[in-house]
């Protein structure tokens, strides 16, 4: 058996990518066009800004040698500094939900650290499930401060890929099919992750929507589908949210390796966004140097395996080989100062430079309740029929079944693993809830590559639910937590895609046993995402999605279970009743074939599709239960200015619990020369009311919310007509309709 050493070692080396291990120069791939309409940024004289001048003269005084040093790793999570002159080196940390575990500069040190723990936050789609941006901003908040108080200057986070597949092994890691959703909930965490002083690292920039074949697919997608579906997240998280640094994915989009790519860094990042801090490569995502000078990589980072124990980082795309060409004048270093140059700008941003960023604190119970509240708004009640839940004084024994229950569940797995001080499982959480209540617990079903129904385990879960008021079944999906085996029983975990969305371990056969035996069955289940819930969806009255909700989840879940908390998450995503429904799946266009992925189904994912063509999701986009119900009424749409119109009406709560809602406003323009999909997403707010309270929500939207991306122009154009605005509690349950000619 593995020692936890060894697992960790494991872990590591598996997730890290291995890193280049020759520079090298071929021929840079054909460039895309930029768009007409792109502006190039004007590059002016020496900067006038103070820090530029500071900058100015830090480089001066540099070797060739030093800057080439600063544009690579110098260890698997660290870039190169000069002591000489004062510049330290970027300490970077994965992840999205909490810091990694610290294993130091090399491999070795692993063993040092394997005791250490921080927080860890509920995963991307569960904070992306709440709605509400300011618990986003309070998780990017304490994530920061964590990364700040371990010494970190960079955490490689959020994810925020597109989630066009449900197959995909990091949708847990991300945020939603949805590029309004993914924008607002990405600036609120980045400005959180920001305000402690470090860096936020937005990733995996762009079409990283699948783990099959990621380190060399090639991505196909028209002009339309990129601008309205996949950049937008990446933009408002650079414009609006200010991110520090980004991360290139590791697949090609349109021919060229992401991470050097002319189009998407060079044109539209550097140039169109303005961005002006640093493009860090994914770990060994560098695939030629002419490429990556030329284009905008700014870091080269990645895990020099093929050298243990001596790692030569000098040897990267981005070392030895650049000092050459600018030696040879094959290269202008001018072009390797610029990197620099960002480089230090972020230093001096993030007080790196004169040591005066503010410490931050790690496993502090301020940061476990933030999880906890993500955990308790992320959680999504997909049905309660028969009112089973909140359970209430009369439940007296519970039968808790299923292998999800009772253990370390509460994270997805692969680099954005932490090792957590604590975790307070789903059957913890219970048993923690309420003493009155008597609990048996029943495995139900082993997690193994390949098991299949287990006859004994099934008929002691379901004599343990006969002989319980209540029954509530933990499952779904798993994310190979044992790191000796984590591929083996890895459905939502980097560098794997699920092979499909059948419950595996034969839960639909579990399930369908423990209701016959006590109908008042509920159905909890973990995982990033759907699964096909077609052989017993009709015969539970109650289900939740639980995603992966952090070392808190089991106390949010038993806090909803026994009303302490009214659920309000809402889901991120469609939940598709079968696979072959997905649009990438009908169409055939996913995983591609190995060398392609060409993604025709456009900027019709997840309910622009559905809705748009008429084909009923299990579980709408935007939909989630309560134990309370709202209404709305007085709908007024009215113009504000030159493309913009005001939304206005009323929520009130109808029910007799307090509780919260989020109100969705969806635009479709009726006439448009281009297809345009059903409805899409344009605003929302998430309010809290107390019985029989309402309150008026005034949004505005502006241009953006009715423009689409011209391929003929190449540029946003809002062709005047009418614009019908549809109110509701999810995609599907429009309440409010109004329209406007503009
Ligand atoms: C992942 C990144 C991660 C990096 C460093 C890569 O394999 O794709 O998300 O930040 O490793 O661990």
């Amino acid at each position: 058996m593995m020692t936890n050493l060894r697992k960790c070692a494991f872990l590591l080396i598996s997730l890290a990518a291995v890193g280049p291990i020759m520079a090298q120069q071929s021929t840079p791939a054909q460039q895309p066009k930029p768009p007409e309409g792109s502006k190039p940024m004007a590059i002016k004289g020496a900067p006038k800004d103070p820090t530029e001048l500071k900058i100015d003269q830090l480089i001066k005084k540099m070797t060739l040698a030093e800057k080439v040093d600063m544009i690579h790793a110098s260890s698997s999570f660290t870039s190169g500094g000069i002591p000489r002159l004062g510049i330290p080196e970027l300490t970077m940390s994965d992840g999205p939900h909490g810091v990694r575990l610290e294993h130091g500069r090399g491999w070795d040190e692993t063993l040092v650290h394997v005791f250490d723990s921080a927080t860890y936050f509920p995963t991307g789609v569960c904070l992306a499930a709440t709605w509400n941006p300011q618990l986003g901003y309070q998780q990017g908040s304490a994530l920061g401060s964590e990364s700040n108080a371990r010494g970190k200057d960079v955490q490689l986070g959020p994810g925020i890929n597109i989630i066009r597949t449900p197959l995909n092994g990091r949708n847990f890691e991300y945020m939603s099919e949805d590029p309004y959703l993914v924008s607002r909930m990405v600036v609120g965490e980045i400005k959180g992750m920001q305000s402690q002083g470090i860096s936020a690292c937005v990733k995996h920039y762009l079409a990283n929507n699948q783990e099959i074949g990621r380190s060399h697919i090639d991505v196909e997608m028209s002009e339309r589908a990129l601008r309205e579906i996949y950049l937008p997240g990446f933009k408002a998280a650079i414009t609006e949210g200010g991110a520090n640094t980004i991360m290139g994915a590791y697949n090609k989009f349109r021919g060229q390796f992401c991470t050097e790519n002319a189009y998407l860094i060079d044109t539209i990042l550097k140039k169109e966004w303005g961005f002006k801090g640093i493009v860090i490569s994914d770990w060994g995502a560098v695939h030629n140097t002419m490429e990556a000078l030329e284009n905008g990589t700014d870091l080269e980072m990645g895990t020099d395996l093929s050298m243990l124990p001596n790692p030569d980082y000098h040897k990267f795309f981005l070392g030895d080989t650049v000092m050459t060409l600018v030696r040879d004048g094959a290269v202008s270093e001018a072009l390797v100062d610029d990197k620099v140059r960002r480089i230090l700008r972020i230093m001096f941003k993030t007080h790196m430079m004169d040591h005066s960023r503010a410490k931050g604190a790690f496993d502090t119970k301020a940061h476990q309740m933030v999880a906890r509240k993500v955990a308790e708004e992320g959680i999504v009640l997909l049905k309660n029929t028969q009112n089973l839940l909140p359970l209430n004084n009369n439940v007296r024994r519970i039968a808790v079944i299923g292998a999800n229950a009772d253990r370390p569940n509460a994270q997805g797995g692969g680099s954005s693993q932490v090792r957590s001080l604590y975790e307070v499982t789903p059957l913890q959480g219970l048993k923690n809830a309420n003493s009155n209540v008597e609990i048996t617990y029943a495995q139900g079903y082993t997690i193994a590559r390949g098991a299949q129904a287990d006859k004994a385990l099934i008929a002691q879960a379901a004599q343990a639910a006969a002989q319980a008021d209540v029954a509530i079944i933990v499952g779904g999906w798993t994310h190979g937590y044992d790191y000796a085996v984590w591929k083996d029983n890895a459905y939502d975990a980097e560098d794997v895609d699920k092979p499909d969305m059948n419950m595996p371990f034969g839960q639909d056969e579990l399930i369908k046993a423990v209701v016959k035996a006590n109908p008042k069955t509920i159905v909890v289940l973990m995982g990033g995402g759907p699964i096909d819930m077609t052989q017993w969806e009709n015969t539970v009255p109650s289900i939740l999605q639980a995603w992966y909700p952090g070392l808190e989840g089991g106390t949010a879940l038993a806090n909803i279970l026994y009303g302490k908390v009214n659920p309000s998450g809402k889901l991120p995503m469609s939940f598709p009743v079968k696979l072959e429904d997905v649009p990438a799946h009908k169409l055939g266009e996913y995983p591609g074939d190995d060398t392609t992925v060409r993604y025709n189904d456009g900027i019709y994912v997840g309910y622009r599709y559905y809705d748009t063509y008429k084909v009923a999701p299990l579980f709408p986009f935007g939909y989630g239960l309560s134990y309370t119900t709202f209404g709305y009424s007085n709908l007024s749409v009215t113009p504000a200015g030159p493309g913009k119109v005001t939304v206005r009406f009323t929520v009130r709560n109808t029910g007799t619990r307090p509780g919260a809602e989020v109100a969705q406003v969806y635009v479709h323009e009726a006439k448009c020369s281009v297809d345009r999909p059903e409805k899409e997403l344009k605003s929302f707010e998430k309010v809290y009311l107390e019985p029989g309270a309402s309150k008026t929500i005034t949004l505005t939207l502006n241009k953006d919310a009715f423009q689409y991306y011209s391929e003929a122009k190449r540029q946003w154009v809002m062709e005047p007509g009418r614009f019908d605005f549809l109110v509701g509690s999810s995609s599907r349950d429009i309440r409010l309709t109004g329209n406007l000619e503009l």
